[in-house]
């Protein structure tokens, strides 16, 4: 895309990338997404604001071509999908300097193998006079990484947020056009790389709360020009509280464990339960992290593999816990041929989930009458526990 005005002052010189389908070699971005890079043009200094990952580095330093002199090159994040192509521009600018926290300098320096004297650190809270225009530094530590911060552009109000508040969304226009559909891939984002730092974020929500915003831009995804919509989105996923949900991860090597699963799905609808089934063997990570946001209630459902779990669920467990969901209880079904030891790996694999664990539910080969019975028992426990925390 061609530079595009957001006010006077201020241009969106980014790329859009309509192509990429998976970011850090593990997200699906069934979107595509964006490195939204920003000229800010005062009347006496410019600044750009974040760079873009070093595959659109061409169009970056294309969108710039017109712009002879820049002061400032602003660094909120060190990740590489923004901070990948500051060499070239600090080759372009040779009088550039390079500003970001006191954090990110070592980041920076680490990663893009920068000389330490083209960078300049901000506090928290100093400003930057461009001349008529003024930008305020806000450190917002944890979205995602420990460096990350904002800047405020006082007199046009505009909060470049970088990560924060992002989503991986292609789209040609510059400012949000469906909030159905943004909602979804903001709170898929921020299920993936966000809501291990909860606490942060609703720290950082703090911070900025006094700040009168008209928009936010962030470096990935289109620009809100209704902040309220995605700071209220925010306050409803970091919140304590969960939702009345149980997301169910399974697998099943012969039909067993998905009979369990299905008819637990059903049990559960009975008691008025919302369920998020998830088949293990070719599922959306982004989806399952993003029902992992306000669920109640993690079922595990495997087959023994070896006695083990089956390495898919494994490896869901194993995200889950990374990512450190608010749910309060889990749960494993599944069957097996002759021996298993799943409950212990599993609960091995979830040390970071503050949660109860719920009696496993592991039956030997196919599961007959009774069985059922015990997953419409587990359906049932699964109910009360969420009227009994005010969920249902
Ligand atoms: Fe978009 Fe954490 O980089």
């Amino acid at each position: 895309m061609k530079p595009r005005q957001i006010v006077d002052s201020i241009w969106s010189v980014g790329a859009v990338d309509w192509d990429r389908r998976l970011f850090d070699s593990l997200i699906p971005l069934p979107d595509g997404t964006s490195y939204n890079s920003y000229l800010v043009k005062g009347s006496e200094k410019a600044a750009l604001l974040d760079a873009v990952d070093p595959s659109k580095a061409d169009i970056l330093l294309e969108n710039l071509k017109d712009i002879p002199s820049l002061d400032y090159l602003i660094a909120h994040h060190g990740e590489q999908d923004h901070s990948g192509s500051i060499p070239l521009i600090l080759e372009k600018y040779p009088k550039v300097t390079l500003i970001c926290s006191p954090k990110a300098k070592g980041i920076l320096i680490d990663h893009l193998g920068l000389s330490a004297d083209r960078i300049v650190t901000v506090a928290d809270g100093e400003m930057l006079s461009l001349g008529d225009r003024t930008l305020e530094f806000i450190h917002t530590p944890w979205v995602h990484w420990p460096e990350t911060m904002c800047t405020y552009a006082r007199e046009d109000r505009i909060l470049f947020s970088c990560d924060f508040f992002g989503s991986h969304y292609a789209q040609s226009d510059l400012f949000i056009r469906d909030e159905a559909e943004i909602y979804l891939a903001a709170r898929r984002y921020f299920a993936e790389i966000m809501m291990p730092f909860r606490t942060a974020i609703q720290k950082n929500l703090e911070r900025i709360k006094g700040l009168k915003i008209d928009y936010i831009a962030p470096s990935h995804g289109p620009i809100y020009d209704r902040p309220a919509f995605i700071l209220d989105a925010y306050r409803e996923w970091i919140s304590d509280k969960p939702k009345n949900s149980v997301v169910i991860a399974y697998v099943s090597m012969h039909g067993s464990t998905e009979k369990m699963v299905n008819h637990l799905v059903a049990a559960l609808a009975e008691r008025g339960v919302a369920a998020h089934l998830f088949n293990l063997a070719g599922v959306d990570l982004g989806k399952l992290a993003s029902a992992l946001v306000d669920a109640s209630t993690i079922v595990l459902g495997s087959p023994a593999v070896h006695f083990g779990l089956h390495p898919n669920v494994a490896s869901a467990a194993f995200l889950a816990n990374a990512l450190r969901p608010k749910a309060k209880f889990a749960a494993l079904i599944g069957s097996y041929g002759w021996g298993q030891k799943m409950t212990e790996q599993a609960l091995g694999l979830l040390p970071n989930l503050k949660v109860e664990v719920l009696p496993p539910l592991l039956v030997k080969g196919m599961p007959k009458e009774a069985d059922f019975r015990a997953v419409e028992k587990l359906a049932e426990t699964i109910a009360q526990k969420h009227k009994e925390s005010g969920l249902l």
